[in-house]
């Protein structure tokens, strides 16, 4: 007879255990995000792992967040539930690339996103995230010639909004490019009051016709502390939950697809982690994320700069 596991109760009994810390992103299921001990941005699973005392982390998220958490304390032990569970933004850039593509452009500063592996990192003068990609772009001065890769929408959208003209890498999220336009069009026109959300790594014509473009933390301010009440959201859809909790009296719709036939708007990447694999990796402590010292001590020094130009600016 097989034996039914509580994960949750198991969760709980296994983090008090093994003094680990459960840090989740906004793209994960509900049952993860409300059993983790803090949900957040790429930006803030970044600074809680800087800052927490915990001698494990769990990253329910993928696999650069685990590894910038471990960049930042290689001393703790760091597993994420599914070491499968990668980005199709990161692997847009490989390093080797990555590191012709900087070759090629002589003096310029280099700024990766964080949806990034280790070594493109180690190459980097600057991590942001979508939280502060305009600030720390702005913190250049004007005439400091700059490459930002690899999400050429995000990057656009800065281009656009600061009159910078960094070099683009060419890479792109393959959940936040496949939102219809035409479908949102029609979504707009059948709720009229609705406001759309969407995130930087959409098209420029999505970003175009949207209220507020935002990272994940950003749009869900945004809905929170706007008298509106009805929101389209073009984004990856796990972040509905903590729109929907925090907001019981809006109604948040997610933005569709251009395919009727998939749930593109779920990163096949994110939703990998499910409560079980919660539940074993605290039990079997795997699998572990680790990173060459080589390339760590390398890569910690943009996403350290990236942390204290975030604190200098309250973000
Ligand atoms: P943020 O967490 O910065 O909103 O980015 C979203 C994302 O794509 C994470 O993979
Ligand atoms: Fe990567 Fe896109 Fe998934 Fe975020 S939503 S983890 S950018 S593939």
């Amino acid at each position: 007879m097989q034996i039914q596991v509580n994960y949750k109760q198991e969760i709980e009994r296994l983090r008090k255990e093994k003094k680990a810390i459960i840090l989740a992103h906004y793209y994960q299921t509900g049952d993860i995000q409300d059993i983790a001990d803090f949900v957040g941005d790429s930006l803030a699973l970044a600074q809680w792992a800087a800052k927490t005392d915990a001698d494990v982390i769990v990253l329910c998220g993928v696999h650069f967040m685990g590894e910038t958490a471990k960049i930042l304390c290689p001393e703790k032990r760091v597993f994420i539930p599914d070491l499968n569970a990668g980005c199709s933004l990161a692997d847009s850039c490989k390093a080797n690339d990555f590191e012709k593509f900087i070759a090629a452009h002589p003096g310029h500063k280099v700024i990766s996103y964080v949806n990034t592996s280790a070594d493109v990192k180690a190459l980097t003068d600057v991590v942001v995230t979508s939280s502060n990609a305009k600030q720390i772009v702005e913190s250049f001065p004007e005439d400091q010639k700059l490459i930002f890769g690899p999400d050429k929408n995000l990057g656009n959208y800065i281009n656009g909004i600061t009159g910078r003209q960094m070099v683009l890498w060419n890479g792109a999220c393959h959940v936040h490019e496949q939102f219809s336009l035409e479908k949102i069009l029609k979504l707009k026109n059948e709720y009229p009051d609705a406001l759309l959300l969407a995130h930087p790594e959409c098209k420029s014509y999505i970003l175009q016709i949207a209220d507020h473009v935002g990272s994940t933390a950003s749009l869900l301010k945004y809905a929170t502390n706007t008298d509106h009440k009805q929101f389209i959201v073009a984004t990856e859809s796990g972040i509905l939950h903590e729109m929907q909790k925090r907001n019981p009296g809006k109604e948040f719709i997610p933005a569709p697809p251009e395919d009727p036939t998939c749930a593109c708007n779920e990163c096949n990447f994110m939703r990998l982690n499910t409560m079980e694999k919660l539940y074993l990796c605290l039990r079997d402590e795997t699998p572990e994320v680790f990173v060459d010292e080589k390339i760590r001590v390398k890569a910690v020094k943009p996403i350290q700069k990236m942390l204290e130009i975030s604190a200098r600016l309250g973000l």
